[in-house]
């Protein structure tokens, strides 16, 4: 087969990628090595960027989240038994919208179906090749049979654990990550949420984060020692614990109930540089992990497909590489400052086990300034609703 563009990887910088070729009249084949079904279970967050929006506005997959998405004009911190709003519209003028990662995927998968795109799933054994030569190929089983596709260049959306970053020779590749001390229990319940608004506790018995999926399905995460497994938190000790780190007056607003979905997650920054090798283009999960902290794993995906797709376009559009050649260094520029303030929230909202006298002192103050300073919310405003591509 030939093409122009394989896309490895159907998770959201995989399809948005290829929706935005599409609208330019590129040619993509995306290869995935789950099904369907199993891409759309994968319980995942959501909160998105004006940005992300404006991008999934352009690849004509916004209608439901315009619909259905909850725009959130401010977030609140609680410290000392506090709750203290953080007024991003008044700050920044922009506002986040909260509308869950696998409705994005969904309404991008159903956006590529109806313009009759190619897209293996179950697609087995990906492998590239020749990517930094002049005829890169990518082979995979299907249906019993070895296939292979010729194209110009290859995006690795393939997360985390996929085989694109692995096809890097190691000695061109650095990579730089932070393992942090602890994982978040998340629970997901179909009850009314305890605010409007996200709340991010800081607490001495450890953090907490209060969201929601919608008007009736609620979000909760606190933080938990990473050897501890879920069997370990039936759902009452979850509500008891999640009622100790919260300020009375916000647990008299809360709704346990029977958990629907509960799972522990490990907190790790990761960042892997060049984001490109010859023709191969790394974007999202792939070459880069944030805490879900700040709420920035989608929203980088989707930065590094704006700029990608940007790119793409003009070779094949204007004939110029300028925007291929550049990519890598204006991708990791954004990475790396998101890679920070996801860092920065970590280590002011969490308990770190090995902590000094001195550290959770400095941690205490860090907060004092923040919640008291209009410049100090004004940065982490602008950080959080997204910082300018
Ligand atoms: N061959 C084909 N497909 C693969 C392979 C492979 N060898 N390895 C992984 N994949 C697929 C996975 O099954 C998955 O569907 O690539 C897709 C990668 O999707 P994501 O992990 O969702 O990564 P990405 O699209 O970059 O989205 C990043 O996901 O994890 C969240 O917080 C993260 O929000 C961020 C977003
Ligand atoms: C979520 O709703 O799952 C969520 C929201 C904000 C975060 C992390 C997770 O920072």
């Amino acid at each position: 087969m030939r093409t122009q563009i394989v896309i490895v990887g159907s998770g959201p910088s995989g399809l948005l990628l290829g929706q935005l070729l599409a609208k330019a009249g590129i040619d993509t084949i995306i290869l995935e090595q789950k099904s369907k079904d199993y891409v759309l279970g994968r319980i995942r967050a959501g909160v998105l960027e004006q940005g992300t929006v404006a991008l999934l506005e352009e690849a004509g997959a916004a209608e439901r989240l315009h619909r259905e998405g909850l725009v959130h004009e401010g977030t609140e911190i609680a410290f000392d038994g506090m709750r203290h709003r953080i007024d991003f519209k008044a700050l920044t003028g922009k506002t986040v919208t909260v509308y869950v990662q696998t409705e994005v995927t969904r309404d991008l998968m159903e956006a590529r179906a109806a313009i009759g795109a190619s897209t293996w799933y179950e697609a087995l054994s990906v492998s590239l090749h020749d990517v930094d030569g002049r005829r890169p190929r990518v082979r995979f089983g299907a249906n019993g049979e070895t296939h292979e596709i010729e194209c110009d260049y290859i995006a690795g959306c393939d997360g985390f654990h996929g085989v694109s970053r692995r096809t890097l020779p190691e000695d061109r590749i650095s990579a730089y990550e932070r393992v942090y001390p602890f994982g978040w229990l998340g629970v997901l319940v179909d009850k009314p949420p305890i605010s409007d608004e996200l709340i991010y506790v800081n607490h001495e018995r450890g953090f907490a984060l209060c969201s929601m999926r919608s008007k009736s399905r609620s979000r909760y995460y606190l933080q938990c020692r990473s050897d501890e497994h879920i069997e370990d938190w039936p759902d009452d000790k979850f509500w008891e614990e999640l009622t100790r780190r919260l300020d009375p007056e916000t647990a008299r607003n809360l709704q346990p109930g029977a958990s629907i979905e509960k799972s522990i997650a490990p907190l790790l920054s990761f960042v892997a540089e060049p984001m490109r090798f010859g023709n191969l283009f790394l974007a999202g999960d792939s070459a880069h992990i944030v805490p879900p902290t700040g709420a920035k794993g989608l929203n980088l995906a989707a930065s590094d497909v704006g700029y990608l797709s940007a790119a793409l376009i003009d070779r094949y559009k204007r004939g110029s590489t300028a925007g291929l050649e550049a990519y890598a260094d204006r991708a990791l520029a954004r990475v790396w400052k998101a890679v920070r303030f996801s860092w920065w929230m970590t280590q002011m909202l969490h308990r770190f086990p090995e902590a000094s006298g001195f550290d959770r002192k400095v941690r205490a103050a860090e907060l004092k300034y923040l919640l008291g300073s209009k410049a100090a919310q004004t940065s982490l405003a602008e950080n959080y609703v997204g910082l300018p591509y």
